[in-house]
């Protein structure tokens, strides 16, 4: 076994949504550095858009779009399909979080954020997956990577109601799509993060000490771990992983004690 051939991304080539910041940018930095051939990122902030592209070089290419409607999906569908006849990995990676009081919680707050969260990337890979498929074989299955959160896993407690909602029915179409996708050999599967510093999480960018306290792993999460993981599940090292959610969280979800129970004496 050879490690570069397991985590290669040569001679593939992606769409990552959401890539001109944040998280979908720290993926768009782990395929490069795994040899991707081409990454496509999307972004509704042409400036910022050609600035990262600019920065990350001439295998990352943008495209301007807002997809959180159909025809937004439609239009970044046409301009990839002008320039590809196939598509090996497809990260749906753009979201949007709303917070307000759960008495003043406007509609307007639950409809952008359940369209951008779950209908876009299900209209998305469905309107993709002439290109996927014509990527995919048994022995090189294509990919899609569903960005989820830990906020789809457990209740955390700001008042995000549709935010929340959102990444547990993304966590759950994740499934549902594995196991309709799986037979035309596209993998979907998803990744969970905690705390990344990005303009969606200004606490764990502007904050990073006060959010590490929270975290059993005392820090908030960088470019090599939402990169590995994502590098991971697109490349041959993630074949035999399907539907599955990824945590990649520094322990919030699964290595937390709640504080009731934190001294093994406690209680007693
Ligand atoms: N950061 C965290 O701690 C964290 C934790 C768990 C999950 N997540 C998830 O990770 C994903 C990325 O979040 P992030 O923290 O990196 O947020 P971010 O910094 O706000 O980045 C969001 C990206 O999506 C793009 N985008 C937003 N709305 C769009 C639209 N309607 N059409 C096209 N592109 C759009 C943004 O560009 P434009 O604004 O220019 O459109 C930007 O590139 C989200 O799904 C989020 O829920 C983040």
């Amino acid at each position: 076994m050879n490690l570069e051939d397991l985590f290669s991304l040569k001679g593939r080539v992606a769409l990552v949504t959401g890539g001109s910041r944040g998280i979908g940018r720290m993926i768009v930095e782990g395929f490069l550095a795994a040899g991707i051939e081409r990454v496509y990122i999307t972004a509704r902030k042409e400036d910022e858009l050609n600035a990262t592209a600019d920065e990350l070089g001439e295998k990352v290419i943008g495209i301007q779009g807002d997809i959180s409607t159909l025809e937004g999906c439609d239009q970044l569908v046409a301009a990839i399909c002008d320039k590809e006849d196939r598509l090996d990995i497809l990260v749906n990676n753009a979201g949007a979080a709303w917070g307000a009081d759960y008495t003043e919680f406007p509609e307007a707050g639950w409809d952008k954020v359940m369209d951008l969260n779950v209908k876009t990337p299900f209209f998305l890979t469905q309107k993709l997956h002439t290109l996927l498929t014509a990527a995919a074989s048994a022995d090189r299955p294509a990919k899609v990577i569903n960005i989820t959160s830990v906020d789809g896993q457990r209740v955390n407690p700001w008042e995000t109601y549709s935010y929340q909602a959102s990444k547990a029915a993304l966590i759950h179409l994740t499934r549902r799509m594995a196991a309709r996708l799986v037979k035309d050999h596209i993998y979907v599967s998803s990744i969970a993060p905690g705390a990344f510093p990005s303009n969606m999480n200004r606490v764990a960018r502007d904050m990073e000490d006060e959010s590490a306290k929270g975290i059993p792993s005392k820090r908030v999460g960088d470019a090599f771990d939402m990169g590995g993981s994502a590098v991971y599940l697109a490349s041959r090292a993630g074949d035999y992983t399907i539907g599955e959610t990824l945590t990649v969280d520094g322990g919030i979800v699964n290595a937390h004690l709640p504080t009731h129970f934190a001294d093994p004496a406690g209680g007693r």
